[in-house]
């Protein structure tokens, strides 16, 4: 029977435990690191946890269909990977596995701009896979603008913008580990392999990678950027762009007003602003106010179908799985994050059965009440 058992626990809460045991505190540390005391990542959990499905009955749900419609692609489900940087920190294996296992399932993956993998390696191993690109939106406008044409070249298809990181905020996991992956000169090779960021060194990478990783510190954030900026991104990619790291409606408004497609909410998994509004608390408003113009997703705390289903009913088209798949990714590479979708899914798929919904378009506000 021992094949029958599943090498990673079906409870995606256990994984983190689990990983830190065969990984290690650093590797662990740097993905359930988080801002100052921690307080935000718990926000995340806590919000969605005061709000609890309230199940209908009678509601024939043989026919189910988990497939949506996001940002004008046919999607299998409503879950994509959230961008994680360095995964190489994980798994050797990093990027192209995460990106394999979600291509695997039809899930879009996003990649982020902190790839330890060049864009184009992660694009080929993916296939025709959906794939999306998260840009970190620093002061070079050069390296922007390769990163944009390159990105466009390899077939990723929507643009997330993350807006939320003009500076790094204070990860004392990180500070006290004195573990800043980015720091690490082969945790960036998304960056180090791109010709304007090259154009900007002395000396080749190679050379002097210390200068490297200091040019990378450098042009990484950009805290002067204002919602006029914006009108670069929009005249540079054709495709879909979204905003990652809206919280507050007024700012999802202005989303609307600058011509997006689209906004994350969300709090970077409580990275960022320690004491900010958990990301399920912040939802219902940003969907209020631009639900009927913009495509809304959200990421913050999502640990299961349950989650999924409650971010669905509060106003996301979608939803982005975070830490869970890094864990997953550590401990079992590819197979580890395809274990992990595979749960999601299934559980997503039973909870909106068992709620009375054969699809997402079923879930609305009145199946979920908060505490
Ligand atoms: C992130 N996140 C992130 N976001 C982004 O836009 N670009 C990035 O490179 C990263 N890198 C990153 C690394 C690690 C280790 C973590 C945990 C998170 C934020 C990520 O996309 C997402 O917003 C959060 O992970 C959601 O929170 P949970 O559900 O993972 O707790």
């Amino acid at each position: 029977m021992a094949g029958v058992v599943p090498r990673l626990p079906t409870d995606l809460n256990r994984l983190e435990e689990m990983a830190e045991r065969r990984l290690g505190p650093g590797p662990v540390g740097y993905v359930a690191g988080s801002a100052g005391g921690g307080r935000t990542e718990r926000a995340n959990r806590e919000a969605l946890d005061r709000w609890r499905i309230v199940p209908r009955m009678l509601r024939d749900v043989r026919g189910r269909d988990l497939s949506v419609t996001v940002l004008g692609r046919r999607l299998p489900a409503p879950l994509a990977l959230a961008p994680i940087g360095v995964l190489s920190i994980m798994h050797p294996d990093a990027e192209p596995a995460a990106a394999r296992a979600a291509a695997a399932l039809g899930v879009p993956f996003v990649l982020s701009s902190a790839s330890s993998t060049p864009m184009e390696e992660v694009a080929a191993a993916m296939g025709d896979g959906e794939r999306w690109f998260q840009l970190y939106w620093g002061r070079d406008r050069e390296v922007t603008l390769s990163f944009l044409a390159r990105a466009k070249a390899s077939g990723f298809s929507v643009l997330v913008v993350t807006l939320d990181t003009p500076l790094l905020a204070w990860r004392p996991r990180d500070l006290d580990q004195a573990y800043l992956p980015f720091l690490r000169g082969v945790g960036t090779a998304n960056y180090f392999t791109d010709p304007a960021f090259q154009a900007g060194l002395a000396r080749p990478v190679h050379e002097d990678p210390e200068a490297a990783v200091l040019h990378f510190v450098g042009l990484f954030g950009d805290p002067g950027k204002t919602w006029p900026d914006l009108a670069l991104l929009r005249e540079h990619w054709d495709g879909p762009i979204v905003l990652k790291g809206i919280l507050h409606p007024d700012d999802a408004r202005l989303a609307a007003d600058a011509g997006m497609d689209g906004v994350v909410v969300s709090n970077h998994g409580g990275r960022q602003v320690n004491g900010s509004i958990g990301a399920a608390d912040a939802l219902p408003a940003v969907a209020d106010a631009v639900a009927d113009r913009l495509t809304v997703l959200f990421d913050g705390g999502v640990r299961g179908g349950d989650d999924v289903v409650k971010a669905l009913a509060l106003g996301a088209r979608t939803v982005l799985l975070g830490r869970p798949y890094a864990y997953g990714l550590g401990l079992d590479g590819q197979a580890g994050v395809e274990h992990v979708l595979r749960c999601v899914l299934a559980e997503t798929d039973l909870t909106l059965a068992l709620s009375g919904c054969a699809g997402p378009a079923a879930l609305t506000p009145a199946l979920v009440a908060r505490f």
